[in-house]
């Protein structure tokens, strides 16, 4: 690969991604004295994050008591007790205090009439262990939370001397003997290469939202972290839990935020019926996520949906006080007026359940090292390689995400990552060279696709991975709908040999870069078609209709998976497991022993 010229960098740390959870790593790093890149395929305050809407969860009590045992119940119940009650106590009691520092770190949050930060109702949020009303838990900017979050953090993390490298893509892992060295990234400007050396990598790349055909994700949410830790030959968790938000806009996917139904907005089937009151009689709308888009789903499969097809639901607002509209839900006033042509003051939004969220990822301890299964140790760390955000699988939300806890994973467990960056990583310490081939696997992928003639063009490819995936791995999923989608999605995978790029240049090469997103796409959708169809059992967002309970003696325990050969002819996926952590972090609350999960 001697065509490619290399410009080399050592670092301290290397932070792949700017979203909340790699800016608030980089943040932390630098902080620390650590020398701080952070590499970032968009421009920092484009990540996703600035799509978050509805919230940020902390037990803050500004509007009625709380606790974070409380919300820590509400997580394992969430997450149908696949979580790890270790990492979900962490979670929960770091919340408030994260959510303190990016106060006096400038966040605009909405405020109480005392002026403290206003917290909405969301999904699943409850008072007193699950026994109480609603908690309004979820701490609010308008409806644009993670934009304001972001815009936040990016600003802090220009205070401390990190360096950012903006409009990067990163490309693969540098491992040598089990331990990451660094990263090959590529300027999606000029076209240069640039060998990152570090102590540490941190991968921050979110999820892989795009892989389905409807989803709330932005076209940039490609898993490329998770793609680079299977190519380094390590495994993803949990990857058959893929969330549905309940209430994406029909036909355009965008998100409809939960902080709406938080706000008093409910749902109506085409005979005008309340049918949440039927599916979850004491949270009604603000159900989980999984339980609301089943029973959408339901609605919709027993021909109560709405529209000329009958194929989605309505969502109402039009009952609340406009002024309270304006002042809480001003961004989705917005999008339902230009994406459905609604004014929600005044007519039913119309929603669809729509892929959000991805709980599997790369699967890390608290601190946010990652981890594997390695000579019958299912906690073994991987020497220098960290993973936080949606990307990771710590595992908080275990088989259902609860709505705003997502933002607090982000900032919770980038700070961890810093704490933890300190302890490992010394400033400016002296690092060995990298091997002389260390760049090899980046650049003979990249040259292969760049000089990819075959006869399927990019596009074609990832059509049909997402028509697949939206239709085989869906809300409901089936013996057979999973047989038939592996039978697909390993066909379409083994399309990529036959791919087209037209566009053999190396500045600014769009095509090329599609092309290695859908690449790292694949491999995803591969492991998760996969991975759901091993799990015989229905639990959080996996509901698996010809096995339709769920089984804590057989399948109380994390997936994962590895893709060994990936690029090559040979697909395969091998699977195994990791226990869940059935144990608390202190004594300060008992592990949360399973039960039936009832809304
Ligand atoms: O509905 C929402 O505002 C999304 C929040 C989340 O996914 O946490």
């Amino acid at each position: 690969m001697s065509a490619y010229q290399i410009i080399d960098h050592s670092y301290d740390v290397v932070v792949v991604g700017a979203g909340g959870a790699g800016l608030r790593a980089t943040m932390g790093a630098a902080e620390k004295g650590l020398k701080t890149a952070c590499i970032t395929k968009v421009f920092p305050t484009r990540s996703h994050t600035v799509a978050a809407q509805g919230g940020i969860a902390a037990s803050l009590g500004n509007m009625g008591p709380d606790h974070w045992t409380w919300h820590m119940y509400d997580t394992v119940k969430g997450s149908d007790w696949l979580g790890d009650q270790d990492a979900i106590e962490y979670l929960c009691r770091e919340a408030p205090a994260a959510v303190i520092e990016l106060e006096h770190a400038g966040m605009p949050f909405s405020r109480t009439d005392e002026g403290k930060i206003y917290q909405r109702a969301f999904g699943g949020m409850t008072q007193n262990m699950g026994e109480g009303p609603a908690a309004q838990r979820t701490c609010a900017a308008a409806d644009r939370t993670g934009h304001a979050m972001l815009h936040t953090l990016y600003q802090q993390s220009l205070r401390y001397s990190s360096d950012f490298f903006i409009e990067y893509f990163a490309l693969d892992l540098i491992m040598e003997d089990g331990a990451c060295r660094g990263v090959i990234a590529l300027n999606m400007d000029d076209g240069s290469i640039h060998r990152f050396r570090s102590q540490a990598v941190v991968l921050a790349t979110g999820g892989y939202g795009r892989c389905y055909f409807s989803a709330t994700s932005a076209h940039t949410c490609t898993g490329d972290g998770n793609a680079m830790v299977l190519r380094a030959g390590l495994p993803l968790q949990d990857m058959e839990f893929v969330q549905f938000h309940p209430t994406g806009i029909y036909g355009a996917g965008v998100l409809i935020t939960e902080g709406a139904r938080g706000e008093g907005g409910y749902l109506t089937n085409s005979e005008g019926e309340r049918f949440m009151e039927r599916y979850a009689p004491s949270a009604k709308d603000l159900a989980s996520r999984d339980v609301v888009s089943r029973s959408m789903a339901m609605e919709i499969r027993e021909g109560r949906g709405v529209g000329e097809h009958k194929d989605h639901i309505f969502l109402h607002l039009d009952h609340i006080d406009p002024k309270i509209l304006a002042e809480r839900l001003p961004g989705i006033t917005e999008t339902a007026k230009i994406f459905a042509g609604v004014d929600l003051t005044r007519q039913p939004i119309p929603v669809v359940p729509t892929v959000h969220y991805n709980m599997g990822g790369i699967p890390t301890n608290y601190h946010g090292e990652v981890v594997t299964l390695k000579d019958g140790e299912p906690d073994s760390v991987v020497p220098g390689l960290f993973a936080v955000g949606e990307a990771a699988c710590v595992s908080v939300h275990g088989a259902n995400r609860l709505g705003s806890n997502s933002l607090i994973d982000l900032v919770v467990f980038g700070r961890a990552a810093g704490h933890r960056l300190a302890e490992v990583c010394k400033p400016d310490a002296k690092q060995k060279e990298l091997a002389k081939d260390s760049a090899e696997l980046a650049l003979g992928r990249l040259d292969r696709f760049r000089n990819a003639d075959g006869a399927s063009p990019t596009s074609e490819i990832r059509n049909e991975m997402q028509r697949t995936m939206q239709a085989d791995c869906a809300v409901f999923r089936t013996e057979r709908t999973l047989d038939e989608g592996i039978e697909k999605i390993d066909r379409i995978y083994a399309r990529m040999q036959d791919v087209k790029v037209s566009d053999r240049s190396l500045i600014w090469n769009s095509d090329l870069v599609e092309t290695l997103e859908l690449d790292n796409m694949l491999g995803q959708a591969v492991v998760t078609m996969h991975c759901a169809a091993n799990r015989k059992e229905s639990r959080g967002a996996h509901m698996h209709e010809d096995y339709p309970k769920r089984d804590d003696a057989n399948w109380m325990k994390h997936t994962i998976a590895w893709m060994p050969g990936w690029g090559g002819k040979d697909l395969d996926v091998k699977i195994d497991y990791r226990p869940v952590h059935e144990y608390t972090l202190t004594d300060d609350i008992d592990y949360i022993k399973p039960k039936a999960r009832v809304y």
